[in-house]
Order: C-alpha cells, then structure tokens, then sequence
C-alpha cells in the first residue's frame, strides 16, 4: 500500500510501497484512512529537524492527525464495530515500571522520554492506506463529523491546555458568578497568540468557554483568518499594526494567554502584559534562533507580585480526545462555515510531498484518502 515516509538517513521524503498491517492481537482494529492532516511537526520531520523510524526501519511513516473508518475488528474487541469512524491517538507509553504517568495511562505526562508517537518518535504513521492498532487508542467519531473530524488531533492540545487551567485556578476564586445563559468562563479574557489551526481551534474552545476572547496575529487586517475570529464571536488584532502594550490595553486585565505560534520573542514579550493571577500556557515548539534580550526582573517580579503561573503543554490525554469530540460537534452547530473553512485543502496522497514540503499555503491542509 502507498505510504509517505522520510527516510533521515538519506534525507528523502518519498510516496513509497509499505507493507499492509494485520491484526494481531485481540484487541486490534484495522482502519482505511480517510483524512490525514499536515502540521508544523510533519514540516519538521520532513526537513529531518525531527521524527525517529521505528527500531529496525530505515524510514518513518508520517501523519499523527487522522480520522479513519474500522473496516475489520479482533476477535475481543468490545467497543467497536466495521463502519465506525475514530481518531486515533499519538502516543504509546514507555515501558519504564516507575514512570507513574505512563503507568496509569497517561504517557502525555510521561517522565522517561521514552513514549513512542505514531508518525513522530518510533513509530509508524497514518498517512497511508491502512492502519493497526488497539482499540483502547481509538476514539469513536459521530458520522455526522465526518468531513471535520481530522481536525480532532490539534484540537486535543487546546483540551489539555483548558482542562489544566481549571486545575491551576483551583488556587484562587476564579470561577465567575453564575449567570444564567453565561458560560463558565465569561468573565475572563483570553488572547491567542496565533491563528494557525491550533491558535483558531483553541479560540473556538475558550468561546465556547465563555472567555472574551482576543486573537493576536502577524498577518493585518482584513484576512481571512480574521473573519473567521468575527464568525466565532473572537476579536482579532494584527501584531503587524498593534503592539504589544496597545494589544494589552484594548484588551485590559488579560486572564489567560493561550499561545500557539512557537514564536519565543513575541511570547516573551506578551508576557510583560498578563494581568493579576494570570495564566500563561504554551502550546509551541519554537525552531532554534538566535537568543534575545529579555526583561528578566520585570518578568520574575511579575509572575511574584501578580500570582501568575506559566506552564507547557503537550500531546493529549483520552479525555482531551473525548471532549475535543464534543466540541468539535458544538463547533460544528455553532459556526459551521467556520469550522469548515479551517481546512483549506484537501489533496491526494501522491501530492503530498509538495504540501509537506511547504509550497502549499492555507490553514489546515489534509491528505485525503476518501
Ligand atoms: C502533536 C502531538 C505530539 C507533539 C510532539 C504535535 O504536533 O500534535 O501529539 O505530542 O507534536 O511530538
Ligand atoms: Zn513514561
């Protein structure tokens, strides 16, 4: 069957002839892809910045974002049947006894380093025909969000991120007065850093929260990205003509900054700004630059005085997975051009060297394999 596989050993990034999977186990699900996504990561795999073949191979399958349809199911698999669609999830855990994270399923908190990422680290990816794997790693999709639901994965970083910052303000009196039609997150202000898919999924879910909130990104006014901001009820400001203190003070006491560039200087530079109690979460990976001039005093009596938290967050745990799914279909209702127009490309699997390779540009662009 046809694969697209980098080979970093010889720098290639091939449509290459990989052989079918089988079920072997029990609890096995064999799945036809039907959409793979292309991410930052895949770009970065493919200039061999990063990606790991498995042990043994001299190529790595890529493709971590997918939605595929069950079309042969073990002998004990209980919560699947032929025909249902799911989004596989990226990460195995280590096999190391004392890593508790993996040990109670939650390799997206792994302490080793030693977790597999299906088309990243060790593992084989979803961007051919066929894919194997244990149902406990898939997740059931509703047909109805067949045509979005490759858009399951990245969002499921916007999940982690939101269900950790309930946790984190569990320290304070953060939860807003209730209000009747009010979301639980209404009285607080958000600002995205970014409008990629991961910066526009997770402005959809902090609206969906209730959050006003603020996207803030490169490209100026008007762009489509931005009407897609006022079709969810986002405002979007241009880093290209605000800067950052006019940004903050349109905004005013910012709660929360979600941040989905991977851009480390404007980040920094955002965090001069966030308000009392405030929340900083990355989401992104920056490439390796020159270093930069930071305010650290500034920066420290901040996070000091005002009680702000920084933290990262990456990859996804079943429950990000399970809500991402229920959101995407509130998404869905709420905004469905919206939604829709975050995939702004669809292509054949033997294009997707040219889309891989960055001649292609749009928000989220998807090998079809339908
Ligand atoms: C994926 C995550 C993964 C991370 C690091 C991201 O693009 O969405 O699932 O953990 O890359 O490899
Ligand atoms: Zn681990």
């Amino acid at each position: 069957m046809k694969a697209v596989a980098v080979f970093p050993s010889t720098k290639q990034v091939e449509v290459i002839d990989h052989p079918e999977p089988a079920i072997s186990s029990p609890t096995d699900v064999k799945l036809r892809m039907i959409d793979v996504g292309v991410c930052g990561t895949d770009k970065e795999i493919v200039t061999f910045q990063y990606g790991t073949p498995p042990d043994g191979s001299e190529y790595l399958v890529i493709g971590h974002e997918s939605l595929g349809e069950v079309i042969e199911i073990g002998a004990g698999v209980k919560t699947l049947k032929k025909g249902d669609l799911v989004v596989t999830m990226v990460r195995r855990p280590c096999d190391h006894p004392e890593c508790v994270a993996c040990r109670a399923g939650r390799q997206d908190f792994c302490y080793t380093g030693d977790f597999t990422e299906r088309g990243i680290k060790g593992r084989h990816g979803f961007m051919t025909e066929l894919v194997v794997d244990d149902e406990k790693y898939m997740n059931l999709v509703p047909s109805a969000l067949r045509d979005v639901a490759v858009l399951v994965e990245p969002l499921t970083i916007a999940e982690k991120a939101i269900e950790q910052l309930w946790q984190v303000q569990a320290r304070l009196p953060w939860a807003c007065p209730i209000e009747p039609g009010q979301s639980p997150g209404y009285c607080h202000k958000a600002v995205v850093l970014g409008a990629g898919p991961v910066g526009l999924l997770g402005a959809m879910a902090l609206v969906l929260r209730g959050f006003k909130t603020y996207v803030y990104s490169k490209n100026p006014l008007p762009n489509s990205r931005a009407d897609l901001c006022s079709a969810i009820g986002a405002q979007y400001i241009s880093s290209e003509t605000t800067s950052v203190d006019e940004m903050a003070k349109i905004v005013g006491g910012i709660d929360l900054v979600y941040e989905a560039v991977g851009a480390s200087s404007l980040a920094f530079d955002v965090m001069r700004v966030l308000g009392t109690n405030g929340v900083f979460i990355f989401t992104g990976v920056p490439g390796r630059k020159s270093p930069i001039e930071v305010n650290t005093d500034l920066l420290m009596r901040d996070f000091v005085l005002k009680n702000q938290v920084i933290y990262g967050t990456v990859n996804a745990g079943k429950q990000a997975f399970l809500d991402a799914i229920g959101d995407l279909a509130e998404f869905r209702k709420r905004w469905p051009d919206a939604v829709k127009k975050l995939i702004t490309g669809r292509f054949q699997i033997t294009q997707a060297i040219d889309l891989l390779t960055g001649k292609v540009d749009g928000i989220k662009n998807v090998v079809s394999l339908r």
